[in-house]
């Protein structure tokens, strides 16, 4: 049977380390990952063996989040930073299932998403849907690139789901948020995963150690006040912060908490 993953590695794709993006995809039970990435996620399994769950209830509370946002909410305009490989439900599928006519701008810096973005692209004919390679380090950049797509005079849900752990200063993490948020106007909202060392996960640290010493991009922890931080001058929508796990799970209340905090704040 064939290994799982492209056959041969698109241009200025690493496969001597393991990426992020790949890895999660791992974990989520996708195909598109190297045998470094498959070793570098066994051995972080290995540590810290609810790294599976944490990846499924992240995309379980993309899910929840959009399909609230896109409906009850009335949010028409999504920028997803850091989208990570195409996996199922993906967020112009949840959005535009919900409101056709919605519209999303993906943006991710790894060139192994850019090789895959075809499938982000598939949107409805009253939607759209683009993709931009963008660091979420150059804020500016994305706001002026989404603007081919969004009406930022309109309100926007920003997506920084299990990114801000890649930016390392918590300052810089801060700064990237409020850029992008004080250049939409009310009524836009900022949806945040971010890994914590607060809500259990024993072996999280240690795999974290062992993530920074062999594989890309580095990554960090944070706790609950420096999350909430990030959540600073927003309305946090209710259940506040909490496991993402636990975000407005409804019939699955009693779902156990993952090591990530899940919020979304919206701009008053
Ligand atoms: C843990 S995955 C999360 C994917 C998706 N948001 C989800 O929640 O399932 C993090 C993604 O962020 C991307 N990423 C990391 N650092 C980044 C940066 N500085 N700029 C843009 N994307 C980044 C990685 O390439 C990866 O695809």
């Amino acid at each position: 049977m064939p290994e799982p993953g492209p056959r041969t590695a698109p241009a200025r794709v690493r496969v001597d380390i393991a990426h992020n993006a790949r890895v999660w995809n791992y974990w989520l039970g996708g195909e598109d990952h190297y045998p470094v990435d498959r070793a570098v996620g066994d051995r972080v399994t290995g540590m810290y063996p609810s790294i599976g769950e944490v990846a499924r209830a992240d995309r379980a509370f993309l899910g929840r989040v959009v399909r609230h946002l896109a409906g009850d909410a009335g949010t028409g305009q999504f920028l997803d930073i850091g989208t990570g490989l195409p996996s199922a439900d993906n967020t112009h599928e949840v959005a535009q299932h919900t409101a056709p006519d919605a519209r999303v701008v993906y943006v991710d810096n790894d060139p192994i998403v850019l090789a895959h973005a075809r499938s982000l692209l598939s949107s409805s004919p009253e939607g759209a849907t683009e993709y931009i390679e963008a660091d979420a380090r150059d804020p500016q950049r994305i706001l002026r690139a989404a603007e081919g797509t969004l009406d930022l005079r309109r309100p926007v849900a920003v997506m920084m789901l299990g990114i801000l752990n890649f930016v390392l200063d918590t300052d810089e993490a801060r700064t990237i948020v409020r850029t992008l948020m004080d250049a939409l106007p009310s009524g836009s909202h900022l949806v945040l995963t971010h890994p914590t060392l607060e809500l259990g996960g024993e072996g999280n640290e240690a795999a974290m150690r062992f993530w920074n010493e062999n594989a890309t991009p580095p990554i960090t922890a944070r706790t609950r006040t420096e999350f909430a931080s990030f959540l600073d001058g927003l309305t946090l929508l209710e259940p506040g912060i909490v496991s993402c796990s636990r975000w407005r799970a409804g019939a699955t209340a009693r779902t156990p908490e993952v090591a990530q905090f899940g919020a979304v704040g919206r701009k008053p």
